[in-house]
């Protein structure tokens, strides 16, 4: 049996689920809750899609529509806190993250790999979260413009893994990723 104490190999655990989540469309790490503070100081969470994990880099991404509320947020308070529930490893993950927005040239590779039938994701009119008259008084432009990449640099991770008895540990970037367990 693996040592229960092996913090390394959580955070491998960690990683290997999170990681699954950009190839895997059923992976849960697919689509994590991405949670702001709004202007007014309020939390506020979301459902998105995870575009890339970089484990060297400590960096997650995550692609938007730049008219979305979530940006004048981050704007405001450029971090974020992303939690992901994995049942089958029984794993919650949490990732506390300084966001970089990027649009324009800089994300132009980015634009050319998103596929014709996902890129009505970028660019509604009127912008997301307008109030409308009825249910489907939008359009869906597909503009280049309004597309957004949010590289999340991880600052912390938090496992919980519903083990008997649940583990928890954090593990920190200025600490080298070293971690240490804590009462779950
Ligand atoms: C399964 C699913 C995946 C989603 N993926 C994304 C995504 O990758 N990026 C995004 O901005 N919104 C995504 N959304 C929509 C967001 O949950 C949210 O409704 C939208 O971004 C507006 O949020 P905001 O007003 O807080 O910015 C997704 C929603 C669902 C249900």
């Amino acid at each position: 049996m693996s040592d229960p104490n092996d913090l390394a190999a959580f955070l491998d655990l960690g990683w290997q689920r999170l990681t699954r989540g950009v190839q895997d469309r059923r992976a849960a790490a697919r689509h994590p809750v991405f949670a702001t503070v709004s202007t007014k100081g309020l939390p506020e969470a979301r459902t998105v899609v995870l575009r890339a994990a970089d484990r060297g880099a400590a960096t997650v991404e995550i692609h938007t529509d730049s008219g979305s509320g979530k940006m004048i947020s981050l704007r405001q308070t450029p971090v974020a806190q992303l939690h992901i529930w994995d049942e089958k490893a029984r794993l919650q993950i949490r990732l506390s993250t300084s966001v970089e927005i990027n649009q324009g040239a800089s994300v132009a590779q980015d634009w050319a790999r998103v596929p014709e039938g996902s890129r009505m994701a970028y660019g509604a009119s009127p912008k997301p979260g307008s109030p409308i008259a009825r249910a489907h008084a939008y359009t869906k432009l597909s503009r280049e413009s309004a597309f957004a990449v949010l590289i999340c640099t991880i600052r912390e991770i938090e496992l919980m893994q519903l083990s008997d008895p649940h583990r928890r540990a954090v593990f920190k970037a200025e600490t080298g990723w070293q971690g240490g367990w804590i009462v779950p």
